[in-house]
């Protein structure tokens, strides 16, 4: 509750006073998200990337940009075309959503909302657009269209809580997923053996799935959905993938001791309404778990001989009750993002503007939200294939 007034802002009338919010909305974005309902956000993702990349600008020959704003827009582009439909200009909000995401980790860590004029300002900005945007005639998706129903008819939300809403169920997908596949990248580039050998797999797998479909003349690419359905043996990219989400994540999975007599666990007397943290990155940089190169990035770690202890113990999504629930569509963005950008671009790390072996480590912001945020950038050439 003081998460959803302080970050974004939602009135103490909704919080409150609407018991919907949290009993029907929120749980709706849940069971949105599960395996069986997710298919067709995925592919309107899929779509909308496809026609984004088209005409996605580039640097001009020679030149470089910055990894981080290719890839975070690129994807700002395609995952708000598939949650709130063709004609809403996502692109106007951009530069505001980036001042959003920056200052809110730190509110949620309690950081005093008034020392951070830019998060507020930013945050004003960005409900005013989606309030424009319900205002006007819209084709958000499924999951979105019920929300806002529900919030209406339901939860009868007023006007401004209404905008606030609908930027809350955008930042839990923005706030972590396509800074995965940012990761990815960024590693790969500080690697001597690159992108390479993720895309040789890639093919390799795309060209045995065409194979086995009714037109194999059709490449995976014109359907990767479908491909990532299939759970095509990948076990470089998939690995590399693991280790970005072990190298990189950082959550905190709170809960609150309930039974009345307290709890015992792990040798440890707690009380009633203690307060418990998971801290995930101290687990996965355990070296008991992972070995003495637990602090390294190692991107075929998890193609070894991993003990079911360690598998068991990774948790970037966290675990339990409120394990998180857009997990399954993270994978599938992370995957179509990475494949179609692999297949459209060819990136080179710029060494005048990021020189060195290693220009971009790992920050401390975002701490247990999510995924770390980089430290420096990394600024790439990039090539239409
Ligand atoms: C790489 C991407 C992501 C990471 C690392 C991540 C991480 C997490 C973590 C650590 C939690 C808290 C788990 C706990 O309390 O034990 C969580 C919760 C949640 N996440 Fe994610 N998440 C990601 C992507 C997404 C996406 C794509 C969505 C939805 C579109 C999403 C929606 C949620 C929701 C709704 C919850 C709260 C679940 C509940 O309380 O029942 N997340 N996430």
């Amino acid at each position: 509750m003081e998460w959803g007034k302080n970050c974004f802002s939602f009135s103490d009338k909704a919080l409150f006073g609407s018991p919907a919010l949290t009993a029907e909305i929120f749980p709706h974005m849940d069971r949105s998200m599960a395996p069986m309902n997710m298919m067709g956000l995925v592919e309107s993702f899929e779509r909308c990337l496809s026609n984004a990349i088209k005409t996605f600008p580039i640097p001009q020959p020679g030149s470089s940009v910055s990894l981080q704003d290719f890839v975070l827009r690129l994807a700002h582009r395609a995952t708000g075309a598939a949650y709130f439909g063709p004609t809403f200009d996502v692109e106007s909000f951009w530069e505001d959503w980036q001042g959003f995401d920056d200052g809110v980790w730190k509110v949620a860590l309690a950081y005093p909302v008034p020392l951070c004029p830019h998060f507020v300002k930013s945050r004003e900005k960005v409900i005013q657009r989606f309030l424009e945007y319900l205002d006007n005639p819209h084709e958000p998706c499924d999951m979105i269209g019920e929300q806002e129903r529900m919030a209406r008819d339901v939860a009868k939300l007023d006007r401004r809580d209404l905008g606030v809403l609908i930027m809350s169920s955008y930042w839990p997908l923005m706030a972590n997923v396509p800074w995965g596949s940012l990761w990815l990248l960024i590693n790969q580039l500080q690697r001597s053996e690159g992108l390479g050998p993720i895309l040789a797999e890639l093919d390799a797998a795309g060209e045995a799935w065409s194979a086995t479909q009714p037109d194999p003349t059709i490449a995976y690419l014109s359907n990767l959905t479908g491909f990532f359905q299939s759970q095509p043996q990948l076990p470089l990219f998939q690995s590399t993938i693991n280790e970005v989400l072990r190298f990189t994540s950082d959550s905190y999975s709170m809960r609150g001791v309930v039974p009345d007599e307290g709890a015992i666990l792990g040798g440890y007397k707690l009380k009633k309404n203690d307060t418990l943290i998971m801290s995930t990155r101290s687990v996965h940089f355990d070296e008991a778990l992972f070995g003495p190169d637990a602090k390294q990035f190692n991107p075929k770690r998890w193609m070894g001989s991993l003990s079911e202890e360690a598998k068991g113990s990774f948790r970037p999504y966290g675990g339990g009750v409120s394990m998180c629930s857009g997990r399954h569509f993270a994978s599938y963005h992370v995957k179509i993002l990475l494949t179609t950008m692999l297949h459209t671009f060819r990136f080179e790390v710029d060494k005048v503007k990021s020189p060195g072996p290693s220009p971009v480590t790992i920050s401390s912001e975002n701490r247990g939200f999510g995924l770390r945020r980089p430290q420096g950038e990394l600024f790439v050439k990039v090539k239409r294939i």
